[in-house]
């Protein structure tokens, strides 16, 4: 009798294979996310020399071996250079994600278009005909002669192709549109994704070829496909972006070649992405004069300070629980820094609702916006404006301490090249020579910090 072929069950978020189908995966607790596959034969080999040949594989002592100096390669898009750590790693393997149409597949043939004047590189789409990115291509005014294109679905093919054209930069469009020949289920599913993904991996790290691979994202925004294909990449950017605002954030989650959440910032035009120099200028939304509930905040994002804008609406709750809504910021930070407000600024905010919003669609998740959002809060209260030429940073403790935030000397003379003239910072934040057109204001409480404004 024939043997019944053998079924697993994948988890399409962790990737985790179960014997049987249930409900919830056992490991990431995921609910309804279980898919059918044909389990693969054990074979040994199947990932032998993923690691490297053998000769770097031999023990060694960690002083031995001699740190390789990365050479980095500018692609010619600063933005996307910043991102990646400065410059593309040859070797290195970098996902991009984001919602469709933000503008991955523009990004990158973009970016190949410049590459391709210093290398060879290959563009291959499993998503659109080569008239579709030919067409893109000359209505970008990109020119056609250097890239290589070439649409194939299938991995082996794809990989020995690029064997015999030996391209230093290789794009992949989108890795859930490749399947490897010999595996039964269908492109796109866990185990062809994760697969494919390997095996690419594998023939950048042997041949030193840059790979870039484009990934979809779920409803949810996280990268579909098992988060296996985070762990495997070297480089994670996220493409993000409000619908209807033509800026372009790309975001790096992971980096093993450079810092975490530095910021790529562009702009989609008709003529494709742009790259924007002065970010901090889109984020502030230039009143023509002062408004209240409005304070003007310097961030981080990587290795950049960046102005942006934080607004408040405080208004008189008709619900016995009032409102507590933060767009851009975390949510529970509002409701704890409301609390150090009353306890330890003595203005209660029980009655009112409270709505917060970050200019520009951008995400702020450091501590140093504390006292921005405090400001701003109490501007909105009072119905009285902040000073125009004000801006803010610091951490605000349980305590009602201002705490310092890293990089303060930085953020002070990003403040005062857009024209600041006033900064209420930490008092060990407070610079030791004095930052040029900047009165720098210290505070050590959140009552000194009131009391400034
Ligand atoms: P695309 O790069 O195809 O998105 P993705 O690969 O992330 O799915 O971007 C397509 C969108 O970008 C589309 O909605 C139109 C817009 N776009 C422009 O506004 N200007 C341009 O020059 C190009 C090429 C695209
Ligand atoms: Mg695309």
């Amino acid at each position: 009798m024939a043997k019944a072929p053998k079924v697993r069950y994948l988890c399409s978020e962790c990737g985790v294979s179960h014997p049987k189908w249930v409900g919830q995966c056992t490991d990431c607790g995921a609910w309804n996310t279980l898919q059918e596959e044909a389990a693969p034969d054990t074979g040994a080999g199947r990932f032998a020399g993923y690691a490297g040949d053998a000769l770097t594989r031999s023990v060694r002592c960690l002083s031995e071996v001699a740190p390789q100096q990365t050479q980095r390669i500018a692609t010619g898009l600063g933005e996307l250079d910043r991102v990646l750590g400065g410059g593309l790693v040859p070797g290195s393997v970098t996902l991009i994600g984001g919602d469709p149409g933000i503008g991955k597949s523009t990004l990158l043939i973009q970016a190949m278009a410049l590459l391709a004047e210093q290398m060879p590189v290959l563009y291959v789409s499993g998503e659109e005909s080569a008239e579709q990115i030919s067409l893109r291509a000359q209505r970008l005014g990109l020119p056609g002669e250097k890239i290589q294109l070439l649409t194939e679905t299938q991995v082996e093919r794809i990989i020995d192709l690029a064997r015999c054209h030996g391209p230093r930069a290789l794009v992949l469009d989108s890795i859930q549109t490749f399947h490897a020949g010999d595996l039964q289920s269908a492109p796109g599913s866990v185990t062809q994704v994760r697969e494919s993904a390997a095996r690419l991996v594998r023939f950048a790290k042997q041949t030193g070829t840059s790979l870039f691979l484009v990934g979809h994202v779920t409803k949810e925004g996280a990268l579909a496909g098992p988060r296996v294909l985070e762990h495997m990449v070297d480089t994670v950017l996220y493409f993000e972006g409000e619908s209807g605002s033509p800026f372009r954030l790309v975001r790096a989650i992971k980096n093993r070649f450079g810092a975490v959440n530095e910021l790529g910032v562009f702009a989609m035009t008709d003529k494709g992405l742009r790259e924007v120099s002065n970010p901090s200028a889109i984020f502030l939304s230039l009143h023509e004069e002062q408004v209240p509930g409005s304070a003007i905040l310097v961030t981080r994002e990587g290795t950049r300070p960046l102005l942006v804008e934080v607004q408040a609406l405080v208004d008189q709750s008709p619900l016995g629980n009032p409102r507590r809504v933060a767009l851009g910021l975390e949510q529970n930070r509002l409701s704890m820094l409301l609390a150090v407000l009353h306890r330890h600024g003595g203005i209660g905010m029980y009655d009112q609702d409270v709505f917060l919003n970050v200019v520009g669609g951008v995400r702020v998740t450091e501590p140093a916006a504390d006292l921005a959002v405090l400001l701003a809060v109490l501007s909105s209260f009072r119905d009285q404006p902040l000073h125009g030429d004000l801006v803010t940073l610091g951490e605000v403790g349980l305590a009602g301490e201002i705490r310092p935030v890293p990089s303060g000397q930085e953020r002070l003379r990003e403040a005062a090249k857009h024209g600041f003239r006033r900064a209420i910072v930490p008092a060990a934040n407070a610079p030791r020579k004095p930052v040029e057109g900047l009165e720098v204001i210290p505070v050590r409480r959140l009552s000194e910090a009131i009391d400034a404004c």
